[in-house]
């Protein structure tokens, strides 16, 4: 049984869904089209982790100066989704050249680090990874998938749900997997690599605001320190801003707005999952995050 569809395929190690979003096709197409240029920025995530809001941040981030925060910024009229595109899916839509290196290019995918297009792993692009704890990301992705799944296909229960993610069948799963190709190439990359946490941004989003500004090349001056424009950033991008902004409406890929929010909250597990559920999961982390100093 899969998750957006009836199966998922394995593709290099990981699951892909055939058909759906980013698929294996997606995958690659990118593998054989995309070329990355020096200048580029790319927010990788796996699904439910956290991407919306890391790309509304980073976004935010780097066009602060063009866009300021007024009622025509475009994450106050657009969905994050919407202002930065998946490689998967923009090489299929523009079967882009991808020739214009004098700007920076901002763009998310979930794929993993063994599977991301060559011409990324041999440029001096920048990377920054947005992982979250696989529990909250379980109960995160079972909702989302009961509401965008086919129609024709049962809900998927929790029992279902929890069993497939224990086994690492998981879209761009396993999980774990994932989670440990990005950590591991963060240590022996650190200035063109980025590891964040979920937790981390939501416990100190300010820090981490500033943190990643610094990543990406265009720290914060004092200035717009004094002027508040950290803050401005992280208000613009908190939930609250952007699921009221995004209750109507679809993305460009045709799913709705409003899937993208739904709690924002850590640990919401507890209120779905059962406790050997949780403990379960706490023991599969531990053992396969051995030796790495990863928390949640
Ligand atoms: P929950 O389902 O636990 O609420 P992704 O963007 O990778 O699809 O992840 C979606 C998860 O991120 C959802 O988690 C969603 O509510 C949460 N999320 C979306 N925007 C957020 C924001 N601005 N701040 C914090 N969490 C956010």
């Amino acid at each position: 049984k899969g998750w957006l569809t009836e199966s998922l395929y394995m593709y290099q190690g990981h699951w892909f869904s055939p058909t759906k979003l980013i698929s294996i096709g997606t995958v690659m197409v990118s593998q054989e089209l995309f070329q990355a240029n020096p200048t580029d920025i790319y927010l990788v995530t796996q699904p439910k982790s956290g991407t919306t809001w890391i790309k509304a941040l980073a976004f935010a981030i780097l066009n602060r100066t063009r866009h300021t925060n007024v009622p025509t910024h475009p994450l106050l009229m657009f969905n994050p989704h919407d202002c930065v595109p998946y490689i998967e899916n923009e090489v299929l839509r523009t079967k882009p050249t991808y020739s214009d290196a004098t700007s920076t290019r901002l763009f998310a995918t979930h794929m993993p680090y063994t599977s991301l297009p060559q011409s990324i792993h041999d440029s001096s692009c920048r990377i920054v990874y947005m992982c979250r704890n696989p529990k909250d990301v379980l109960v995160s992705l079972i909702h989302f998938v009961n509401k965008v799944r086919d129609k024709s296909l049962d809900r998927i229960t929790l029992e279902e749900g929890f069993e497939m993610f224990c086994k690492g069948v998981s879209p761009c799963g396993p999980y774990w997997d994932h989670v440990k190709g990005y950590y591991k190439a963060s240590l022996k990359h650190p200035t063109r690599i980025l590891f964040l946490t979920y937790e981390n941004m939501k416990r100190d989003t300010r820090s981490n605001v500033k943190r990643l500004a610094d990543f990406l090349g265009c720290p914060f001056t004092e200035e717009e320190e004094a002027k508040g424009v950290v803050e401005e950033i992280v208000s613009l991008c908190s939930f609250k801003r952007l699921s009221d902004r995004n209750k109507h409406g679809t993305i460009r890929e045709g799913l709705p707005n409003e899937v993208f929010f739904r709690e924002g909250k850590v640990g919401d597990w507890s209120n779905h999952l059962t406790k050997e559920m949780g403990q379960i999961l706490d023991e599969i982390t531990t053992q396969k995050f051995r030796g790495l100093d990863i928390t949640f």
